[in-house]
């Protein structure tokens, strides 16, 4: 079924203003396909029709599974590399030194658009690896919340289950050894010992933080402020900035940046990669 120009309209400003996601023009075809589904099994005649439907069930559950079809999950495990050889090797280093001094004994991550799990249990596995190398940082001191707008991605990754398609991408043989174990030719659970290390919980990033945790010290914000309006970015890396420790961490993806969106973070590199650190 063709959507019209008016009812692109009415879902794509319903739905930007529910959850931020923005759709230009251009991307109409994305609406006709996912919410193909939808219109057959609700018996809608048309898109308008639909619509109307979802405006007069803001309380039921068709509002949350509209904003679920329209999220893009993709992800991978250790995605990009960089981010994880910096949170070895420069983040969680400083985190010990403030430990070992005496300025902190907890350490707050967020992996503030989860996906399916592979971003907050790659964090997982990192930092349970870097635990096991040191003696300052103990893993109960680590907290790891991730959260997803998407109850079927959040749903996905607290199952911790995976297909050998998601295993092939980004974990190494060896990883795969020591984190999973395999349960039939196309299954694979991911260790009981990583998966308590993270909790996972519903938020929409339109929201404040705030109600997580008062504070975060790294702040894991990948791949999700591209969908969103540059009006809409501002807004988050300013509530990013207020929820984050002072001097705390923030890694983006690697096709995103904060300049010219914000002012309150620092641009630093290591080994190829990018990452910011809160300038208060
Ligand atoms: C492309 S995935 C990125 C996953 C992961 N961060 C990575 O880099 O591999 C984007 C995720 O952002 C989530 N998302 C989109 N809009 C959101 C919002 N307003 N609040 C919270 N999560 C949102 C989607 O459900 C999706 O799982």
């Amino acid at each position: 079924m063709k959507i019209t120009n008016t009812e692109f309209q009415l879902l794509r400003d319903y739905i930007e203003e529910q959850c931020g996601i923005c759709l230009n023009k251009d991307k109409a075809y994305l609406l006709e396909n996912r919410l193909a589904s939808f219109i057959e099994s609700y018996k809608c005649r048309d898109f308008s029709e639909f619509y109307y439907l979802v405006k007069g069930n803001e309380h039921g559950d068709l509002k949350d599974k509209l904003i679920d079809a329209m999220t893009t999950n993709e992800t991978l495990w250790f995605r990009d590399i960089h981010p994880y050889s910096i949170l070895k090797e420069k983040v969680l280093p400083s985190f010990a030194q403030a430990i070992k001094d005496g300025k902190k004994d907890k350490i707050r991550i967020w992996s503030a658009a989860s996906s399916t799990g592979q971003e907050p249990y790659s964090i997982a596995i990192t930092v349970r690896d870097f635990c096991m190398g040191q003696n300052i940082i103990k893993k109960n001191m680590v907290q790891i919340t991730a959260t997803d707008i998407s109850d079927s991605c959040l749903e996905k990754a607290k199952r911790g289950e995976y297909d050998s398609v998601a295993m092939s991408r980004g974990v190494s043989a060896e990883q795969l050894n020591r984190y999973f174990v395999k349960n039939s030719i196309n299954s694979y659970t991911l260790n009981q010992e990583i998966k308590d290390m993270v909790k996972f919980q519903k938020f929409n990033l339109q929201d404040n933080p705030i109600v997580l945790e008062p504070h975060f010290d790294l702040v894991f914000m990948r791949y999700v402020a591209i969908y969103f309006s540059d009006e809409f970015k501002k807004g988050l890396y300013s509530k990013l900035a207020r929820v984050l420790s002072p001097k705390g961490f923030l890694v983006i993806g690697a096709v995103e940046t904060v300049r010219g969106v914000s002012e309150d973070f620092e641009l630093l590199t290591h080994a190829g990669g990018l990452y910011y650190q809160c300038k208060r």
